[in-house]
């Protein structure tokens, strides 16, 4: 199964591209906390740990909550293995799947008593802990340890299956992947996760992807995909003819598309190529949820408007926002409102 050097090359400029501009960077687990030792770069071992677990489980934006509450009460190994089933349960309650908080516990006691409290940098090593599966060392030792394994789940097998064979079937397995990318595995797995839940999802949005040029996928079944999207786009009647009464829809897992602007005269693009929105991560979906979104991933503070539309496309509910810069310097194309296509059409 041979893949040709070009289109790794290009899968990978465009996906690290994607990363840059609309990555999940602000997400707890991925930032140094304020507690942690000056100059540090990476999340700890045990912030990618308790972050995994609980991710296992749960929505990004519920665990967001959950993994803040409980690194301020457990801050780190000892403090847990510390921690009696009483104690560390109401950090936990909520998030279902008791047998994994058990195997927390079980596994901070056992790091504190074989291993000193610090976990190991060894893929093998790391399986033998209570509730730590493959995916799950590989997510450690790449995020905290910067090593050189890919977090192979789910979303990951989808894009690459996707974009290099058309789908899963052809795939092979991790050890095939690891030597074919340039980039470091730290960021490349989190650029292909926040891809897959974006972008890439079960129901593809091929319309606004950025690797649809050389995607197989997409050539082979993406545009009906998109052209269904497109018209599913086009008329508000057909939208909100499926956005049935009867359908349960969760509009706080939506994804917010910003439309960034100043006084209506000019807006900003996501892409320097085309006009488009700020697609924010799945969760970001209230007004102080955006405008925290674009201060700590910009530094920009914005007026947001509650959203003008709401709407299902191929790959789920999606609000259209607009939001003007109040102050801040944005760095983005600038279009002029007559390019702003979706915005027209939403009106
Ligand atoms: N960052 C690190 N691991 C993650 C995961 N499982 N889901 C989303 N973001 C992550």
């Amino acid at each position: 199964m041979a893949i040709r050097k070009d289109k790794i090359v290009f899968f990978e400029q465009r996906l690290v591209d994607f990363f840059r501009k609309a990555g999940r960077e602000h997400l707890p687990w991925r930032k140094p906390r304020k507690a942690s030792p000056r100059g540090k770069k990476n999340s700890t071992a045990y912030e990618v740990w308790v972050s995994e677990i609980m991710l296992q489980q749960t929505q990004v934006s519920r665990v967001i909550g959950y993994y803040t509450r409980f690194l301020k009460r457990f801050p780190d190994v000892g403090s847990l293995a510390q921690a009696s089933w009483e104690e560390f349960l109401p950090y936990y309650e909520g998030l279902g799947y008791y047998a994994r908080g058990r195997n927390m516990l079980k596994t901070a006691k056992v790091l504190t008593e074989q291993y000193a409290g610090i976990f190991p940098r060894d893929k093998k090593l790391l399986q033998t802990l209570p509730g730590i599966g493959p995916y799950t060392a590989s997510a450690i030792l790449s995020f905290a340890y910067g090593d050189n394994h890919l977090a192979w789940d789910t979303n990951l097998k989808r894009v690459l299956g996707r974009f290099f064979f058309g789908g899963k079937q052809l795939i092979g397995d991790e050890v095939f992947w690891e030597d074919k990318f340039q980039t470091p595995k730290k960021v490349l797995n989190a650029a292909l996760m926040d891809f897959g839940s974006a972008v890439c999802v079960a129901r593809p949005k091929c319309g606004i992807c950025p690797l649809s040029a050389r995607c197989v996928y997409y050539r082979e079944k993406g545009s009906g995909e998109q052209s269904t999207a497109n018209k599913k786009q086009l008329t508000k009647n057909n939208q909100q003819a499926l956005v049935s009464k009867k359908q349960k829809i969760d509009w706080r897992e939506a994804q917010a598309y910003v439309f960034l602007h100043e006084h209506h005269t000019i807006y900003y693009s996501s892409d320097a190529n085309k006009f488009q929105p700020f697609i924010l991560p799945s969760g970001y979906t209230t007004r102080a949820g955006i405008k925290q979104y674009f201060q700590e991933k910009y530094g920009l503070s914005l007026s947001v408007r509650p959203p003008h539309q709401k709407m299902i496309i191929s790959g789920g509910p999606i609000l259209l926002v607009n939001a003007q810069i109040l102050r801040g310097s944005p760095c983005f194309e600038i279009f002029h409102k007559k390019d702003v296509k979706w915005y027209t059409i939403s009106k």
